[in-house]
C-alpha cells in the first residue's frame, strides 16, 4: 500500500492486518523479516555506526545522539509521517470552492461526476474512505470473500472473531499509482476495484455496515459503465505528481 498520508490513520496501526501497533513498531519489522530485508537489528546498528555520515545526523536529531534501534525507528517513522499529499489536482480544485461537494472548476465533467458519486452516501465510498485524506479510522471488511479462511486479517492478530476478514484501509491518495489492489493484490486496476463494489461484494459475516442493506443482504450499486469511468477519473485526481517528485523524498545517496 501507498505510504502517502499514513500519519492520518486514526488507530495508528500498520500492515494490512494491523499487527504493528504503531509506526515506530512497524518500521523495524521489514528490516528483520526474512522475506524482506532479513537483517538483525544489532548488526544493522553496528553497520550504521561504521558509516561516518550517520553520527552527526543522529547527534543533530536526538538529545542523546545515540545510534540505536529506538532512534532509528523514530527517525524512519517521522520520515514516513512527512509524506503528506496536498498538491494533487484534487487539492488545487478544493482550494477554489467552499465545500467538498461543490463542482471543482479545474475538474473535467467526468471527474466532477466521479467526485459526486464518491461522496454520495447512497454509493458509500466516503463512509470508509473518509476525510480529505481519504482514509478510514480503522480496519473494515469490504466483502472480497464469502469467508475468512484464506486470511483472518485483524482477527488473526487479535483472536477476535468479529475482526476476522477486517483489513486496514490506507489513504486513497496516489492510489492510481499503487496497483495491484487489496491486501493480497488480487485486483489489477481501479476499474476492477469499482466493479467489485458495484456487483461483486460477498456476504462476509463481518461485512462492514455501509456495504449492507437494512435487511442484512449485500448492496449492489447499479453503476453504469460510464459511472465506473467517472469514479476512476475521480480517483486519478488524487495522484500528486508534485509530491512524488519532491526532492526531499528522493534518494540522498544517488545524486
Ligand atoms: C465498508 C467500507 C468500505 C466502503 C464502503 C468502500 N471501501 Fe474501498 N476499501 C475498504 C477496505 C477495507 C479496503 C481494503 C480491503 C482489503 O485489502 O482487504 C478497501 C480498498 C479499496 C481500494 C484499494 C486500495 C489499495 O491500496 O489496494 C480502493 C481503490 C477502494 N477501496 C475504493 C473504493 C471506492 C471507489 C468505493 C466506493 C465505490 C469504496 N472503496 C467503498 C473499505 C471500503
Amino acid at each position: 500500500m501507498s505510504l502517502t498520508n499514513s500519519r492520518y490513520y486514526a488507530n495508528r496501526r500498520f500492515f494490512w492486518d494491523e499487527r504493528a501497533l504503531s509506526l515506530e513498531e512497524q518500521v523495524l519489522l521489514p528490516i528483520q523479516d526474512p522475506v524482506e530485508m532479513g537483517m538483525n537489528l544489532d548488526s544493522l546498528i553496528l553497520k550504521l555506526k561504521g558509516l561516518d555520515y550517520y553520527q552527526p545526523l543522529f547527534s543533530d536529531a536526538f538529545s542523546d545522539g545515540e545510534i540505536n534501534s529506538k532512534n532509528l525507528s523514530f527517525a524512519l517513522s517521522q520520515f514516513i509521517r512527512s509524506m503528506v499529499s496536498y498538491t494533487s489536482k484534487y487539492d488545487v480544485g478544493r482550494l477554489q470552492v467552499a465545500d467538498q461537494t461543490n463542482d471543482f472548476p479545474n475538474f473535467t465533467a467526468e471527474e466532477n461526476r466521479g467526485k459526486a458519486l464518491f461522496l454520495n452516501p447512497a454509493i458509500g465510498c466516503a463512509a470508509c474512505h473518509g476525510t480529505e485524506a481519504f482514509i478510514a479510522p480503522g480496519a473494515r471488511n469490504n466483502g472480497l470473500d464469502v469467508d475468512n479462511t484464506a486470511d483472518l486479517g485483524v482477527g488473526g492478530v487479535t483472536n477476535n472473531s468479529n475482526a476476522e476478514g477486517l483489513f486496514k484501509v490506507g489513504s486513497l491518495r496516489n492510489v492510481a499509482l499503487t496497483a495491484p489492489y487489496m491486501h493480497d493484490g488480487r485486483l489489477s486496476t481501479l476499474r476492477e476495484v469499482i466493479e467489485h463494489y458495484n456487483n461483486g461484494v460477498k456476504n462476509n459475516p463481518n461485512l462492514s455496515a455501509p456495504l449492507r442493506l437494512p435487511n442484512g443482504g449485500v448492496r449492489r450499486l447499479n453503476l453504469s459503465s460510464n459511472e465506473i469511468d467517472d469514479l476512476v477519473a475521480f480517483l486519478e485526481t488524487l495522484s500528486d505528481p508534485e509530491m512524488l517528485a519532491d526532492e526531499k523524498f528522493s534518494d540522498p545517496f544517488n545524486k
